[in-house]
């Protein structure tokens, strides 16, 4: 059970309970004409895209606080919105309790989250004045986004062609909390000579300059001063995002009522020990990113913050037919409100219109995934922990034995001498580049841990460097801050500061990581940092990180620069040895996706975490950082045969894939299970290992356009309602693969939903299924997985079983082709030497499949580059070796043999078997080996279909 006297309720954090008492206080009596917020109408500047100005905030007693404000239009038609303070940007204001920290808001968020690219503004972008209270902004594709930016009180609406979109301060929840001083309370003594009270502060101030939570103070030397707003979401019903949170895709309304939250959606980076599901309760990572979407439409808001984060969601209906009692012809909105504990009010509006624009916007901002190394997306084994070098080998022997592929072993902490990293234990780890280079011979690669907290310890030289450097984080004293994590007494390395940096990545060299070699890779791991003696488990928030920044300002983008760190690191460890690196993190940020890999952390082995796994990771494409996973089999306990079984089986569809375990739990390598689980483990497994040219297509689609891996039907089938609040079925990339894991005990079959009209086919059997806007029966024993395909796709496999991925490399290919009711099809493949950055000088393989009036076509959609031609040339060798037709036409039976042209050699012939139709399973054919390279152009022409009797 989650301990919830850990971490904190909005009830029990000040600037939450500030925000929230605002919104109701305006919600219920002045409305959202009394926001003290003006924009002043002579200060405004509009130049190139960009306009600034002040806003003015009125206070009580008539005292205004002064406001930069910049709106940058963007040119992708993106929007950005900055508001500082004045007193605090210039510095004019007093830290108590002798602070060291910085006085100005946290300005640097973007340095981290964001790549640079797309910030220009848009020079074209026009500006008009409308009214003495009204300006208006036209800028994005033709000018056809507008922004309507009202002076008093300030307010602004993004409006798409002729519809209003999202709407700043619309409510009236807007709040900088600007600076003041304490004064502290006039006391007067009575004539015992105690003090007393002699007034009552007007405001309740019990939460301004300190806070206590769990037996911990916060000195808060610089008082209030969250940020906060609210922003609707005109006309839409359904909000995602806001990595990371259990619960559903479609989030859910937090301001009670049935079946709703009554706690806003929390991001404030933490290690929450046995994590409950179906909660707003923050977790390990934070994005503060939220697309919403409806018919028709999908915008996207950012809000660059990394200090602690609530949402509140509210959704209200208007315009419905009361005759039937509001359920029809309503129109939704969503209402939410964002509020964070410090930094600027930073926020970014992407229009649109559809789901991928929004995740290629998105993307653009805050970088792609990376394209990872390919044995990083096939199947990883771990367990906290293997206990020895020999257990290491004797694992890796058994996968070979029970001819189970996996690519990747891993060791948790236990391998360290005495949780010292960059050491190995001697007694249980005395040989590791013995166990590195049996794991090498099979290609086959080792992931060790290394977390952000440093024993602090005598002798250990990395403890000891990082003290007398001075690279650590610093307590509210500017004194190096001691903490409690799994070494015992630790000190935590300042990522923030490039000299840490710098250091940091020295200790990856191989001479200097000793017993490491180029098949070793990481997992960094409490980096939320999770301390194990700390107020909500982390650090305290007046802890000082370089620049004077304030733990409180950066608390969310810590764990990425520390997984960041660790990627540079990884790099280039032997000069002239350059990898793709591996490096997988716990806790995450905006900008993860661009080094890291991530997983959902501690979970438990039950059929309703197994269950939970699903929208957690769909909401990771959704949040622009989709190379996620479950541990799969479940963290803490022992699953059942079934469970495990079921769990591989779901696993073998995420995009990261690895068995975890607790320490404390028992063995449940997929071997160990016995029969029928360890063959069915084992179908999945090939599965996801055949399946790997159509996984590492999709990554490089994520890796250029930011589009999820696994993908949501709402992103899938954007114009049909009924799918937007599925999220326990999925799309594997632009596949038309549709995936249903099995997420209860015992069950015979899973019902999976179709939005079109186009005609679906199991993928183990060929079935049709087809039949739009509603649910079909698909059957699911324990031995299959529901898995449909899509008409109108091909799909690249690899069909031969290996050990890993890595001896896959000259394996040929099978292209599967599913034709759709036109009897056509499309699909593309990336190809790439999976371990370089060659890639980036045109070392790939990038083709495009039709089929369309019989004929199989292979087109190049590359671009070239210097490294292209001697690419191409390594892969001559590797040849389409099969073309499996489903959906065939009938009019394929009449011959057994294609056409086939490849280039400048002419045309050969290949043998063609067709398999009829039966009961409702669809026909399909089988060329066999046609000999055509996967790296050039060439067709298959099928037998013509004379009367274009296409079997529909
Ligand atoms: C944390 C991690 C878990 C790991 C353990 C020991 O609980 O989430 O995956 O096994 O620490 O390092």
């Amino acid at each position: 059970m989650v301990k919830h006297h850990d971490f904190k309720r909005c009830e029990q954090s000040g600037f939450c309970t500030r925000n929230r008492a605002l919104a109701d206080s305006v919600s219920t009596k002045g409305g959202p004409e009394s926001s003290p917020y003006r924009l002043d109408a002579t200060s405004v500047k509009f130049k190139n895209g960009q306009l600034d100005a002040f806003i003015t905030k009125t206070l009580a007693d008539n005292d205004a606080v002064k406001l930069p404000l910049t709106i940058s239009f963007l040119e992708r038609g993106n929007v950005r919105v900055t508001i500082d303070e004045e007193k605090r940007r210039k510095g004019e204001i007093e830290l108590r309790h002798g602070s060291v920290a910085r006085k100005e808001r946290y300005n640097e968020a973007g340095v981290w989250a964001l790549t640079g690219a797309g910030l220009q503004s848009q020079k074209t972008a026009t500006f008009k004045r409308v009214s003495d209270n009204i300006v208006e902004v036209s800028w994005g594709p033709d000018n056809g986004f507008k922004a309507i930016i009202q002076h008093a009180p300030f307010r602004i609406e993004f409006w798409s062609g002729d519809e209003k979109q999202v709407v700043f301060n619309g409510q009236g929840f807007m709040n900088i909390e600007h600076w003041r001083p304490k004064i502290d309370k006039p006391v007067a003594a009575d004539e015992n000579n105690t003090e007393v009270d002699s007034a009552e502060p007007a405001e309740d101030q019990s939460t301004w300059w300190e806070e206590n939570f769990g037996g911990n103070t916060d000195s808060k030397p610089r008082g209030p001063e969250s940020v906060a707003m609210d922003i609707t979401f005109a006309g839409y019903g359904h909000v995602y995002g806001l990595a990371e949170h259990t619960g559903p895709l479609s989030l859910k309304e937090t301001r009670g009522g049935d079946g709703n939250f009554d706690q806003p959606y929390r991001m404030y980076n933490s290690d929450i020990f046995e994590y409950e599901l179906d909660s707003p309760m923050t977790l390990y990572g934070s994005i503060p990113f939220m697309q919403a979407h409806r018919k028709g439409s999908t915008v996207g808001v950012f809000w660059l913050n990394a200090a602690e984060t609530w949402v509140d969601i509210v959704k209200t209906k208007h315009g419905a037919n009361p005759l039937t009692l509001g359920l029809s012809g309503g129109v939704v909105d969503t209402h939410t409100h964002w509020m964070s504990e410090s930094g600027l009010l930073d926020v970014f509006v992407m229009l649109g219109p559809t789901p991928k624009d929004v995740a290629k916007s998105y993307g653009e901002l805050t970088g792609y995934t990376q394209l990872p190394a390919t044995f990083a997306i096939a199947y990883h084994q771990c367990r906290w922990n293997y206990v020895s070098d020999e257990d290491v080998k004797d694992v890796d022997r058994k996968f070979d034995k029970f001819n189970i592929p996996y690519d990747v072993i891993w060791l948790d902490i236990e391998y360290t001498d005495d949780k010292q990293y960059f050491t190995w234990d001697p007694l249980t780890f005395p040989d590791p580049i013995s166990m590195e280079k049996q794991l090498d011979e099979t290609e086959r690669k080792l992931v060790v841990i290394i977390d952000p907290h440093i024993k602090n310890k005598d002798g250990y030289v990395v403890g000891q460097e990082l003290k007398s450097k001075g690279l650590a984080v610093k307590n509210k004293e500017n004194n190096i801050f001691e903490g409690w994590c799994w070494p015992g007494s630790s000190y935590w390395i300042d990522t923030l500061n490039p000299a840490a940096r710098a250091w940091w990545k020295g200790l990856f060299s191989f001479d200097k990581f000793k017993g490491t070699m180029s098949n070793v890779w990481l997992w960094n791991d409490m980096n939320e940092p999770s301390v194990f003696n700390g107020p909500e488990i982390t650090m305290p928030r007046d802890n000082i990180h370089h620049g004077n920044w304030e733990q409180r300002d950066v608390h969310n983008l810590y764990g990425m620069t520390f997984h960041n760190a660790t990627y540079q690191g990884l790099l280039e460890r032997k000069k002239g040895e350059v990898r793709r690196p591996f490096v997988l993190t716990r806790s995450f940020y905006a900008g993860s996706q661009r080094t890291a890999a991530m997983w959902t952390g501690d979970n438990q082995a039950s059929w309703s975490h197994l269950a939970a796994s699903l929208p957690m990771v769909l909401n990771q494409g959704v949040s622009g950082f989709p190379f996620g996973g479950a541990d799969v089999g479940g963290f803490f306990g022992n699953p059942s045969k079934e469970l495990q079984t079921r769990w591989y089986q779901a696993g073998a569809f995420y995009p990261f894939f690895r068995g975890h375990a607790h320490i404390d739990t028992r063995r449940r390598e997929p071997y160990m299970l016995g029969e029928p689980y360890t063959t069915i483990m084992t179908k999945a497994l090939r599965l996801r290992y055949a399946l790997l040219p159509a996984w590492y297509t999709a990554f490089h689609e994520a890796s250029t356009d930011g589009y999820p891996i696994i993908r949501s039907q709402y992103f899938m089938h954007p114009e049909d309602e009924k799918g937007y609040a599925i999220d326990d079925q999925f799309y594997l990339g632009s596949t038309g693969l549709l995936v249903k894991p099995v997420t209860a005990e015992g069950a015979e079959s899973v019902d999976i939903y179709l939005s079109d009209e186009e005609k679906y086919f199991d993928y183990f059997d060929y079935t049709i299924y087809s039949g739009g806007s509603k649910t079909h029966k698909v059957d699911a024993p324990l031995d299959r997985i529901p898995i449909l395909m899509q008409g109108g796709h091909v799909i690249p496999r690899k069909d031969r079983p290996r050990k890993s991925s890595g001896l896959m490399k000259w394996d040929p290919y099978t292209l599967v082709v599913v034709l759709n009711k036109k009897g056509e099809a499309e699909g593309t493949l990336y190809v790439d030497d999976g371990e370089t950055f060659d890639y980036q000088q045109g070392a790939y393989i990038h083709r495009r499949f039709t089929l369309s009036d019989g004929v199989l076509k292979s087109i190049d959609i590359g671009t070239k580059g210097s490294k292209t031609a001697s690419y191409l040339k390594s892969m001559t060798d590797v040849k389409v070796e099969k073309v499996i037709v489903v959906n065939a036409p009938n009019d394929w039976s009449a011959t057994n043999e294609v056409t086939v042209a490849e280039g400048d050699k002419g045309t050969s012939t290949a043998d063609l078997t067709f398999h009829a139709a039966s009961g409702h399973k669809a026909a399909w054919a089988v060329v066999r080996s046609p000999g055509v390279c996967i790296g050039s152009a060439w067709s298959i022409t099928f037998p013509r279909i004379s009367s274009q009797k296409i079997d529909l």
